[in-house]
């Protein structure tokens, strides 16, 4: 590359309390580039954006150069002047607005701020969402979208803001997989318009496939700049925990244990129908399949947040008809939702204010559990267990890393004493060490009784960790697969299909 790179960082150091999340790290991107961040939960990768981005400001001795050209202090403005957009997580869109109205709104208005000229905006909008091949209705409410659409949206509304350099952190954590092919296509269009990207997440494959470069970060230090050609899954693990893993089927025959869950001809007009299987104590029963296969909506059934339409749950020999989720905690049903947010835990309370167990009291209704205090012990407990990295009692909740936050929601849970447990998409946005070490759990938890059903569309995930895999599609189970006989590729060609 032979222009001025479009980042070019030296030293850069953050201290938040007594947290070093970013000790004298180096970053260069160049122009044109798809350049991944990666490394384990807290290494400091978002707070490195922040910085980039003028969210924080890095310690005294960082040189910050972009488009070559110096900066002493980065403001958000700066940033967005210099051509700088980030995608955040929550996207920071407005729900009450049209799709033409988020992408252009900001930039019609920025120059006319009593005027909003809608033909420019619809011209804006149209022009936008063409460079990325993308086709929305330009008056739908962005509320009524998909999460996969309302990113295209802020990837767009990036576009016309004039963005040459686009940071998306974990923008497939949400995703399936076919949302999660559409994006990086997208990224690659990008790309080849000269926009830079620099991209952060925790699925590997996806970052070798997407990426020309990776920087890994481990602890808030610098480990190294690789090229992802050539590179492997299994040595990025190694560079990002200094650790080596060795993957392999986990699953054991559970066939001679009795039913904890039994589910017979479960159906709910327009998600899914006839859905019958057995989980069986001690085991890790997976449950895969693409986006509208109705998994998610088969859990929501199961813990009672919904009611079916014809069908019988049994638990425990005993036939279950749950009112309400409290109904599902009391009889011993634990539900790990694939959005961690949408239980509202995550709130910028500090971890000491026992928001943890706030929210369980509210679902549950306090009725039949646990004392406070033996509670409490629970989940400090399985917060040890679980080697969540928390800096200070004190510290807000929402200043935990995504996968320590994954982990809290996970010990809130198992300090119900779940019979059943039940995983929808539990790694979402965690790192691979950190994944390693929720299966651990995962399999000791089985190994005590507890009968797990594990939902993802990653199909290794269920490959590896399952004792039996179940495949979903289009609201039935089409398959039944024991990972001892069945390879990976077959799994992923039957479910990828
Ligand atoms: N505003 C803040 N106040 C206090 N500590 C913070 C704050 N923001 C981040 N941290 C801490 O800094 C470290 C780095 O956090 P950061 O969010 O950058 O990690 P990350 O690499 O993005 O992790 P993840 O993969 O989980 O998103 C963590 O220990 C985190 O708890
Ligand atoms: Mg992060």
């Amino acid at each position: 590359m032979t222009s001025a790179p479009a980042i070019h960082l030296r030293h850069i150091s953050k201290v938040f309390g007594g947290v070093k999340a970013l000790q004298d790290v180096d970053f260069d991107v160049g122009m044109g580039e798809v350049h991944c961040l990666a490394g384990e939960n807290g290494c400091g990768k978002s707070t490195l954006i922040k910085i980039i981005t003028g969210v924080y400001q890095p310690e005294p001795g960082a040189e910050i150069e972009i488009f070559g050209q110096r900066y002493a202090q980065i403001t958000p403005t700066v940033a967005r002047k210099a051509g700088i957009a980030v995608i955040w997580q929550d996207l920071a869109l407005f729900a009450e607005m049209t799709v033409a109205e988020n992408i252009a709104f900001e930039a019609v208005l920025g120059n006319r701020p009593r005027r909003v000229r809608h033909a420019e905006m619809r011209r804006d909008a149209t022009a936008a969402l063409d460079r990325l091949g993308v086709h929305l209705d330009l008056d739908a409410r962005l509320g009524t979208l998909p999460i996969a659409e309302r990113q295209m949206v802020a990837i767009a509304r990036a576009l016309v803001g004039e963005a040459r350099l686009i940071f998306m952190d974990e923008p497939t954590a949400s995703l399936t997989q076919t949302e999660t092919d559409a994006l990086l296509s997208v990224v690659r269009t990008l790309s080849a318009q000269g926009v830079t990207v620099v991209f952060v997440s925790h699925r590997l494959a996806e970052v070798l496939e997407i990426a020309n470069r990776v920087t890994v970060l481990r602890d808030g230090r610098l480990v190294g700049v690789y090229l992802a050609e050539g590179m492997t899954q299994t040595r990025l693990t190694e560079l990002m925990t200094g650790k080596t893993f060795d993957q392999h089927v986990a699953a054991q025959d559970t066939a001679a244990s009795e039913p904890v869950l039994e589910v017979q001809g479960l159906t709910r007009k327009g998600e899914f129908r006839d859905i019958s299987f057995a989980l069986r104590r001690g085991e890790v029963l997976g449950l895969t399949g693409l986006i509208g296969a109705g998994r998610t909506e088969l859990a929501h059934v199961l813990f009672g947040m919904t009611r079916p339409d014809a069908g019988t749950v049994t638990l425990d020999g005993r036939p279950v008809r749950f009112r309400s989720n409290r109904d599902a905690v009391a009889a011993g049903i634990a539900y790990v939702s694939e959005d961690r947010l949408a239980l509202g835990l995550i709130q910028p309370q500090s971890i000491s204010d026992n928001a943890v167990l706030a929210v369980l009291k509210k679902i549950t209704g306090g009725a039949g559990l646990l004392s406070d205090d033996r509670q409490e012990g629970l989940v400090a407990h399985w917060v040890r267990e679980l080697g969540v990295k928390i800096g200070k009692p004190g510290d807000a909740m929402n200043t935990l890393s995504g996968g320590n936050q994954q982990k809290l929601v996970l010990a809130k849970w198992l300090a119900t004493q779940p019979k059943v447990l039940i995983l929808d998409c539990p790694t979402v946005g965690v790192d691979v060490g950190a994944r390693a070490g929720i299966f651990r759990i995962v399999r000791d938890l089985a190994a005590q009784g507890l009968g797990i059903l594990l939902i993802s569309d990653e199909v290794t995930e269920v490959h590896f960790n399952a004792d039996r895999i179940l495949h979903m599609a289009g609201g039935r189970i089409v398959g039944e697969y024991d990972p001892r006989q069945t390879r990976v590729e077959e799994l992923e060609a039957a479910v990828y299909a």
